[in-house]
């Protein structure tokens, strides 16, 4: 590969995009290192997208009925959490084809060694990758296009996608170079705050996730206010009562965790929990913890189950918000296809 082009990040407009997968509902993972945070860069008045992937989802097999039911929920939760359909434009990837056809050019400027390093398709195809889907394998692809059919400049995330945000650089950076272009820019990924990583209530050196198949491992958006309580009494934590300093929580993942979602939830930073709780035990920090959770959830789930006794409501603003992302990504698609050398004389 030549040496990468400079991309003027000026050229392009500021715009964020980010997507969360209808592979299952969604979890305090999802809401503090995704959710909460769309809100708070819709709030800052920048230009935002964001995006049910259902056709991620479908890299694993996702049930139909099911599906359908996650996506709404998915786009429940947004709203519930916050999102306005009118600042923000919200929809399902599906509905908008640009992603799969900018995802299958973006399949030929990628690399077969790009993707085999991903290490979620490491842990996801295990250790019968023959078995994995094709499409699990190019995932990371679709994900850039996903962006880049937007000109997205920023991109919030959790810890988890860092790796496909980078392998979203070297896409852009490969395709300007290879058709010497100065096209698609070099995203930002923002990955920030207190609970970048959030970890399993039962394992504090594994991620909080939907897939788990222990549901105690994990806080749903969907759970009410007796099994958060529930879950988090029962978090699995070490005998010794919380430090007094930020470098106390070292070599103690399940408390450092507690302490991060703490932080996430009340919107303070670390050291601030870290120094009201000093001495504390964890038998008195978990019902402060649980308190503030429901607190901070239950109004969501509420909301949440109200939007979704109207499906065909989610069904019309995801429909929308379709009707608007397509508005900006079929320009840019069609460009990329003139840039590439296809033909496009429909319509002449
Ligand atoms: P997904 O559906 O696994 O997760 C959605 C978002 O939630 C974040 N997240 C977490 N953050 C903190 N702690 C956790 N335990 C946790 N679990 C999940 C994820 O980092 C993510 O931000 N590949 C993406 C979906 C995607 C996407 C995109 C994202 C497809 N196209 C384009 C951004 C831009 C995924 O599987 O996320």
């Amino acid at each position: 590969m030549s040496e990468p082009v400079q991309t003027p990040q000026t050229k392009f407009t500021p715009r964020i995009f980010s997507g969360i997968q209808p592979s299952g509902g969604l979890t305090l993972g999802n809401y503090l290192g995704a959710l909460k945070r769309f809100v708070e860069k819709q709030d800052e008045g920048i230009e935002t997208i964001y995006c049910m992937v259902d056709l991620h989802a479908i890299t694993v097999w996702q049930d139909p009925e099911k599906l359908r039911q996650q996506t709404r929920e998915g786009a429940a939760a947004f709203i519930a959490a916050g999102i306005d359909p009118a600042r923000s434009i919200l929809f399902n990837q599906s509905q908008v084809s640009a992603h799969a056809e900018l995802g299958w050019i973006f399949n030929c400027v990628a690399r077969m060694g790009w993707m085999g390093r991903m290490t979620q398709w490491k842990d996801k195809a295990g250790k019968n990758a023959e078995a994995a889907s094709l499409g699990l394998f190019a995932y990371p692809s679709l994900m850039a296009a996903d962006i880049l059919a937007y000109q997205a400049t920023m991109v919030p995330v959790g810890e988890d996608q860092k790796q496909h945000l980078e392998l979203t650089r070297d896409i852009a950076i490969k395709f300007n170079n290879d058709f010497k272009v100065d096209f698609f820019p070099v995203v930002d990924p923002i990955i920030e705050g207190a609970a970048t990583r959030v970890m399993s209530l039962r394992d504090g050196t594994k991620k909080m996730s939907k897939s788990d198949p222990s549901d105690q491992s994990r806080i749903n958006l969907t759970d009410d206010s007796d099994m958060i309580a529930a879950k988090i009494r029962k978090a699995k934590t070490d005998p010794e009562p919380l430090p007094e300093t930020v470098d106390g929580l070292k070599d103690r993942p399940e408390a450092k965790n507690l302490v991060n979602i703490y932080a996430a939830l009340s919107g303070q930073s670390v050291d601030q929990v870290v120094a009201e709780y000093a001495g504390a035990q964890f038998g008195s920090f978990k019902p402060k913890l649980a308190e503030l959770a429901v607190a901070k959830l239950s109004p969501i789930t509420t909301e949440m189950n109200r939007l979704m006794q109207d499906p065909a409501e989610i069904d019309r603003i995801l429909g929308q918000g379709a009707d608007r992302a397509e508005a900006i990504a079929r320009p840019i698609v069609d460009k990329v296809y003139d840039i590439v050398g296809m033909i496009r004389s429909r319509g002449r």
